[in-house]
């Protein structure tokens, strides 16, 4: 059956870190032979959950205590009263939870849901594991030892899941050249005029085409939001210089279609980023800021409709879905580049 004989990873994520833990897991499991599939809770139909073998949860906390968007749905069909407490009988789950102790509801996201999960009658695979940001290694410092746990439980529980053990790896240098997203470049010819010299930021099309290139924004993580692209206006500060920290007053006016919004809703603002570093960023990465792109995850295809998307030029797609000045690499990161080190050094 489709669904069966793969460890399924599903994750919550507000910020990007439960993501991050969620694809070193499946990447842990790639390299022990494991058969696993990654997606994020808002894409997974929550009543094929029963017909799991086995499933990783990771998902982190926000607000005060509050699930991630992209768990909302799963969250409520999984509170339904009509679910008995043997509706998950047979199959095999753990948690890992991602927050932070200096919050009053620590983890409170990944208590709720082992609960729940064993409530309705799953079988735990280990303990949950809790990362928390005040650690020394951040949620990293519980993540490897808990993760060592996680390999070894289950080669004891479903050896079928790991036909080499739980400790034969293949070589991360094996794997590393697996891009996650596929770029491709189009002939300046071919394309419609009006994408072409669309170059700045005044269309919405062009903007709207470039964020849903980005890979956080992939289907997998879309959770409901209107998308909505706002002129400022005002931008005044409401505090002194040196006051420590930065309040401001913004005003804006609608760019692309106007949304309705209520009282107390979030608005979440994606800032610009300095046009010389992301010049600086293409001349160092030795590419054409004009050339025309469009970039997809690499296991879709066109009749997932990306062979339709607008293609944007490298540095509208640079300056809108990167943070080339001010992001601080993930682990994985340098562990991409210490594999590249090795190559570039045998
Ligand atoms: C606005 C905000 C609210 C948070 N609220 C909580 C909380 O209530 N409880 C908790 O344990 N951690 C809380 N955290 C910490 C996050 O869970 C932690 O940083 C986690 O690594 C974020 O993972 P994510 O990037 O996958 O969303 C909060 C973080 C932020 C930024």
């Amino acid at each position: 059956m489709q669904h069966q004989h793969r460890l399924l990873i599903l994750y919550a994520t507000q910020t990007g870190n439960a993501l991050d833990a969620a694809e070193r897991l499946a990447r842990e499991a790639e390299r022990r032979s494991c058969p696993n599939k990654l997606l994020s809770l808002h894409d997974y139909d929550p009543n094929l959950l029963p017909q799991e073998e086995a499933v990783i949860f990771v998902v982190s906390t926000t607000g005060q205590g509050d699930a991630p968007d992209s768990m909302k749905v799963f969250w409520r069909f999984l509170l339904q009263r009509n679910l008995s407490n043997h509706w998950l009988k047979g199959v095999h789950y753990t948690v890992f939870g991602l927050g932070d102790s200096g919050y009053q509801k620590y983890n409170f996201v990944a208590k709720k849901l082992d609960k729940r999960l064993m409530d309705l009658g799953g079988t735990t695979i280990l303990e949950r594991g809790l990362g928390d940001d005040q650690h020394p290694s951040g949620y990293e410092g519980t993540l490897d030892p808990w993760m060592s746990s996680l390999w070894r439980m289950l080669n004891t529980i479903k050896p079928e899941f790991l036909p080499n053990g739980p400790d034969v790896v293949i070589q991360d240098t094996v794997l590393i050249d697996q891009p996650k997203v596929q770029i491709t470049y189009h002939n300046i010819e071919n394309i419609e005029s009006h994408f072409s010299t669309a170059s700045d930021f005044t269309s919405p099309d062009i903007l709207r085409s470039a964020r849903s290139m980005h890979p956080g924004n992939s289907s997998s993580d879309k959770s409901g939001h209107p998308d909505c692209f706002l002129k400022m206006v005002k931008n005044l500060p409401l505090t002194k210089p040196n006051f420590g920290k930065d309040v401001r007053h913004f005003e804006f006016e609608f760019f692309s279609d106007a949304v309705q919004y209520d009282t107390g809703d979030v608005l979440e603002i994606l800032p610009g980023q300095d046009s010389a570093a992301v010049d600086a960023f293409i001349r160092r990465c030795n590419l054409d800021p004009d050339s025309l792109i469009t970039a997809s995850p690499r296991e879709m295809d066109d009749c997932n409709g990306h062979g339709s998307r607008m293609p944007v030029k490298l540095k509208t797609f640079v300056e809108l879905t990167m943070d080339v000045a001010s992001a601080s690499p993930r682990r994985y990161f340098f562990e991409a580049r210490c594999c590249y080190e090795l190559f570039c050094n045998s």
